[in-house]
């Protein structure tokens, strides 16, 4: 090997070793704040599909502030929403919500200790926007990053603002509307999915039908209102019937009998309405309760039965489960109707108990890359 060569292998191998110690100093620094404090405050973003949201969250569980900026009235026109459309409008908000994430929450940069982020599934476009704001802040402020996993953030939207400790295990029914699983959780980050649909998720059900009837978008909010007026057994409606053992679901079918019902129907007004959207809404609640009440019996060592995700807003919903579920098990559906829909909240409570169990893996430089894989990871 040649002189030069060899000299300049030891400069770049001692700038190598003393960018790794500065990185190593200022990551200890962040630890034992943290620890000196007792507290960890952590800002995350969450833009996987319609809503642009940033949160600040101290130890998984206190949130401070928790900003969403919804595209709904975006999408109603279109009735549903458009990738491109929602990820411009993402690029628009972003900046904005963060500032007021930090302004309601009173803090500022030096009060955080690591930053999280949705990194999917979802809207390739639209987490994009999410995780390159999320890269380059952790970048600039040399803050951890940990990439949270979606249908794991709503999960954790359970633990937002709860004054108790959550036992495990724990048997969670996320009900979305991208996604519906049935999940048996044995500790922080330790999952087992059960179940899931085989073909359309709960929300995108009522999504469907309420475009199905001229309602509006999106659909779950108001079909449960309509449903009040009512009368949910009016319509025979199928509960799709996946096997006596089988923990999965499935919605194409009620969706086709719904579409069969107007077909038939002489006279859609608002009552034919109303009575076929509490028939439906009745049918979506029994087949997701019947199927969790199997879970139960199955894994009677379970201690807690949780709801998460936009469909566990639904009223109806958490009526028929308390009243199906056993006693002995306690039931958790999100503190507040912003934590059951998208939110930033959730993803940083997620990001607490990862960070939690194994935080080497977070340290910058980090490069989240989005992803639509349904993996939990
Ligand atoms: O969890 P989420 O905000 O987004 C996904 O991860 O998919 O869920 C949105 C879904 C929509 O399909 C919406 O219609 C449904 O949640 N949803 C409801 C209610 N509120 C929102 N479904 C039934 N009843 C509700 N009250
Ligand atoms: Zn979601």
């Amino acid at each position: 090997m040649k002189i030069s060569t060899k000299i300049s292998l030891i400069y770049y191998s001692e700038l190598a070793c003393s960018i790794t110690i500065v990185e190593s100093l200022n990551y200890l620094t962040v630890i034992l704040r943290s620890l000196y404090n007792g507290f960890m405050k952590i800002m995350a973003i969450e833009t996987s599909c319609d809503e642009t949201s940033c949160a600040i969250v101290e130890n998984g569980e206190k949130v401070l502030s928790n900003i969403i900026a919804s595209q709904i009235d975006l999408h109603a026109k279109t009735g549903g929403v458009v990738p491109e459309v929602a990820a411009r409008e993402h690029v628009l908000k972003i900046i904005p919500v963060l500032d007021e994430c930090f302004s309601v929450a009173s803090c500022g940069w030096e009060d955080i200790d690591a930053l999280a982020v949705t990194r999917g599934p979802g809207l390739v476009s639209s987490l994009i926007i999410g995780t390159e704001t999320a890269n380059v802040i952790s970048y600039v402020k040399n803050l951890p990053l940990i990439p949270v996993q979606h249908i794991v953030g709503h999960i954790y939207s359970n633990w937002l603002d709860i004054e108790d400790d959550v036992q495990f295990p724990i048997l969670v029914l996320t009900v979305s509307g991208g996604h519906n699983e049935l999940i048996l959780m044995r500790g922080h980050h330790n999952f087992e999915i059960l179940g899931e649909t085989r073909d359309d998720a709960a929300g995108e059900a009522f999504d469907k039908v309420a475009r199905l009837l001229g309602l509006g978008y999106p659909g779950g909010p108001i079909i449960s209102k309509v449903a009040l007026t009512g009368d949910k057994g009016r319509f025979k409606l199928p509960i799709a019937k996946t096997g006596r053992e089988s923990l999965e679901f499935s919605f194409s079918g009620l969706k086709t009998a719904v579409l069969n019902e107007t077909k038939k129907a002489k006279v859609v007004d608002e009552k034919f309405k109303a009575d076929l959207a509490a028939s439906f809404q009745e049918a979506v609640v029994e087949a997701l309760s019947q199927k969790l009440i199997m879970a139960v019996k199955k894994f009677p060592n379970v201690k807690e039965v949780h709801i998460a995700g936009g469909v566990s807003a639904n009223k109806r919903l958490r009526e028929v489960v308390a009243k199906n579920l056993p006693e002995n098990f306690k039931f958790r559906y999100p503190k507040l109707i912003p934590y059951c829909t998208d939110n930033a909240a959730m993803i940083a409570s997620a990001a607490y108990f990862a960070y939690k169990k194994n935080s080497e893996s977070f340290s910058p430089p980090v490069n989240i890359v989005p992803t639509t894989s349904f993996e939990i990871f």
